[in-house]
């Protein structure tokens, strides 16, 4: 199985079968973006929320692709009102599709239709695949229940946020990991834009420091999970 890191808070995995699972593809818009929308092909595209910079290119690729979008209820909805394919979630369910488990967790942070007219949730994924269990923590603030995501799951890899302002900084982020104890921590969220710039390297000298590894991705890089 491969991990791919695109930028900001996408990635995209292989599975040893071929195939694909695209989280978060904001693509076009993103400066920090080595590939844009039509570079990316996948079966599956996994949202944590509706803004922006996390929705992205979901509809074009969707439909060019045959996606299924899996996603929380209210974002699951307007996909398919735009003519894609979604599956709807709610935070607390899992679901096992073909390729493997997802269970939709909370975020502490906020969510909305692309089009502004429904607000929805902002979640974190959990993603259970092979023999892996993969967290992808979406936008959020810090939270105490992150203890117990920690208690329930060997989580394998931790993707995590650390850009601050709209999300957690490196101090909360490297708290939060504390929480979640993961295999391997994988900072996303930075240097985007100009008001979430951070320095991953920093952030990995404070996880370090609580005995767990870290991986820092160029935009781009993959690697073997
Ligand atoms: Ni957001
Ligand atoms: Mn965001």
């Amino acid at each position: 199985m491969k991990l791919k890191y695109f930028s900001h808070s996408s990635f995209l995995i292989t599975l040893d079968n071929g195939a694909r699972i695209l989280i978060d593809p904001f693509l076009d818009g993103n400066p920090t973006s080595p590939v844009g929308a039509s570079d990316v092909e996948a079966e599956y595209i996994l949202l944590t929320h509706g803004h922006g910079d996390h929705f992205g290119d979901t509809l074009s690729i969707a439909k060019r692709c045959d996606s299924l979008c899996i996603c929380e209820n209210e974002l699951a909805s307007y996909i398919a009102a735009k003519g894609a394919k979604a599956h709807p979630m709610h935070i607390g369910g899992a679901y096992s599709f073909d390729f493997g488990k997802i269970k939709l967790i909370q975020a502490l942070h906020s969510s909305v239709t692309p089009d502004k007219e429904c607000i929805g949730s902002a979640t974190g994924i959990i993603i259970f695949i092979q023999d892996k269990i993969i967290y992808h923590m979406g936008d959020t603030g810090l939270f105490l229940d992150l203890k117990l995501i920690g208690e329930l799951y060997s989580i394998d890899y931790l993707m995590v946020p650390i850009g601050d302002n709209f999300t957690m900084g490196i101090d909360d982020a490297a708290r939060a990991c504390s929480y979640i104890k993961p295999g391997c921590v994988i900072p996303m969220h930075y240097n985007t834009f100009d008001v979430i710039k951070a320095n991953p390297g920093d952030f990995k000298k404070k996880v370090e420091k609580l005995d767990l590894n870290s991986q820092i991705l160029q935009f781009g890089q993959e690697i073997n999970l």
